[in-house]
């Protein structure tokens, strides 16, 4: 018995993988962040590091996610919540701050939000700039060589963008992208997962399989997952209450680990 245990153990450490096997308890639903912000190039960003003596945390020393918010940005606990939630799945994750200050007070799904004037002033002209300064201080200050991206309504659109040809992205996840292009998906170098919500005004039914249909074009590896009983945001915000949506938020995180662990 402990013979084959140790050798379950080696085993573990030595193929850098399966090992402290990520569960649901690793989603973090309410409390406290323990990232920190650091300022790099000149963006603010939230950074979040795995402990020390984590296994998965030194399996994956050279690999970093970079974690891109919805419109709520860095201050929303629940974003840096779950930055927290993937560097606890073993991954140096940092959430740039894409607003600078200038959040959106509402969702950009919901009616009486002026979407033009926001999308106008963090347009990618805007915004390609500050994830492509994290994206160099990860590579070039911490030796970083392998950077996942995961992102949420807004920010899922800038995970493909960044996986296209010298964006410097490996592997991307998004959670019910918002104004994702098919060229943006048509572009894409490296392989792209999705979940999606059963109810999304922003990635209705058809607009799912147009999504899908373009993916299976791309010829990257891809994934895309439906959620019943989630709405749009799901990924981030939802009634932890409603079983069906907790399982859809743990469910959505989980697919993105598993993604980053096997094509990361
Ligand atoms: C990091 O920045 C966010 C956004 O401004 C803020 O809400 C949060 O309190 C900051 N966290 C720390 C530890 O200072
Ligand atoms: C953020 O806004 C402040 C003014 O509020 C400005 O000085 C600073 O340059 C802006 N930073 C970025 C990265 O755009
Ligand atoms: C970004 O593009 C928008 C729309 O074309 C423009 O109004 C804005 O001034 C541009 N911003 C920057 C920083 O270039
Ligand atoms: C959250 O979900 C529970 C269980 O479905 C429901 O009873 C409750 O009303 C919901 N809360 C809100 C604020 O929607």
């Amino acid at each position: 018995m402990r013979a084959f245990t140790l050798l379950a153990i080696a085993t573990c450490v030595a193929a850098h993988s399966d090992c402290n096997a990520v569960d649901a308890s690793i989603v973090q639903h309410d409390g406290f962040p323990r990232g920190i912000n650091e300022t790099h190039n000149g963006i603010k960003i939230y950074v979040s590091k795995p402990e020390d003596a984590s296994i998965r945390g030194k399996a994956n020393a050279a690999k970093a996610i970079v974690y891109l918010t919805d419109v709520f940005g860095i201050e929303l606990v629940q974003n840096r919540l779950l930055a927290d939630s993937f560097a606890r799945a073993g991954y140096l994750t940092v959430a740039p701050d894409l607003f600078n200050g200038s959040l959106a007070t509402t969702d950009i799904n919901v009616p009486g939000f002026d979407t033009a004037a926001f999308l106008a002033a963090h347009g990618p002209n805007v915004t390609d700039p500050i994830i492509a300064k994290t994206i160099d201080y990860l590579r070039t200050t911490l030796g970083i060589k392998k950077i996942g991206l995961t992102g949420y309504c807004f920010g899922g659109r800038y995970a493909f963008r960044f996986i296209s040809a010298g964006k410097g992205g490996d592997a991307a996840f998004a959670a019910h992208p918002s104004l994702l292009e098919n060229g943006e998906i048509e572009a894409i170098k490296g392989p792209a997962a999705v979940a999606a919500a059963e109810t999304d005004g922003l990635m209705p039914p058809a607009r799912r399989a147009e999504i899908e249909a373009e993916l299976a074009k791309a010829g990257q590896a891809y994934q895309l997952s439906l959620y019943s009983g989630t709405q749009h945001g799901f990924g981030v915000r939802v009634n932890v209450t409603d079983p069906l949506q907790k399982f859809g938020k743990e469910g959505a995180f989980l697919q993105a680990v598993r993604w980053f662990d096997n094509f990361l």
